[in-house]
């Protein structure tokens, strides 16, 4: 089973988008996971996995964990708040603690795509993708794919911002009366080359497994 994990909040948004198309594109059984609404908090060094690598924390995350232990590779989709990952994936990343002691490293040798998705583009810059593959490293899991998926502003669904001086509308717009649909950001099926990136995703994936 191919394991999709989106880390956004929202539901419907781009991240689910994306993970989604990827595990359209993978062959075999898939299994989507959204992070929306869900109770992860951070690991609190309880120490209590390192006897079985199991999660003791009674949240939402023991149950993803088991989904990951199963899957055979995992697809990771992380939206970039304030340049690192959003708190819920980072959350999840880091309770992947449980996962390595004793040698026992429950991730290792499972494929993983990872994405970010936001409105910066400097993919090779990109901060999120490296902390991101540092966990991947952590958890000894080959990264098979590494990309930027574009993402919008929360500006533009901002009542306020028209005419907010420090908010996106205004720097990429100046002061406008209206946010008209030609000045939005791409959804997820207007990005060609995001769709190829998570086209090629797959086809790595298919390749590895
Ligand atoms: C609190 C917050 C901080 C954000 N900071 C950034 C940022 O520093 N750089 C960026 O490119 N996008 C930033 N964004 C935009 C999000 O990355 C973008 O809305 C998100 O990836 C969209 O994914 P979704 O549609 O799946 O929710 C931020 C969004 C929020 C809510």
């Amino acid at each position: 089973m191919i394991l999709g994990i989106s880390g956004s909040p929202r539901p419907k948004g781009i991240t689910a988008h994306a993970v989604k198309k990827i595990l359209e594109d993978c062959e075999g059984e898939t299994k989507y996971i959204s992070l929306a609404g869900k109770h992860i908090g951070g690991c609190i060094s309880c120490l209590g996995c390192t006897k079985d690598n199991q999660c003791k924390v009674n949240d939402d995350f023991p149950k993803i964990a088991q989904a990951m232990v199963e899957a055979e590779a995992i697809v990771f989709g992380i939206p970039n708040y304030y340049d690192v990952p959003n708190g819920l994936s980072h959350c999840l990343l880091e309770r992947c603690f449980c996962f390595r002691h004793q040698s026992a490293f429950l991730l290792k040798d499972k494929p993983a795509i990872i994405f970010s998705t936001g409105y910066s583009a400097d993919e090779e810059n990109s901060q999120v993708l490296k902390i991101v593959d540092h966990f991947m490293v952590m958890n000894k899991m080959p990264v098979v794919s590494k990309f930027l998926v574009g993402a919008f502003s929360q500006c533009y669904t901002c009542k306020y911002s028209k005419d907010c001086v420090d908010g996106n509308v205004v720097k990429n717009n100046g002061i406008v009366d209206k946010i008209t649909p030609d000045m939005l950001p791409p959804r997820f099926d207007e990005q060609p080359e995001s769709i190829i990136k998570c086209e090629n995703a797959a086809h790595a994936i298919n390749a590895t497994i």
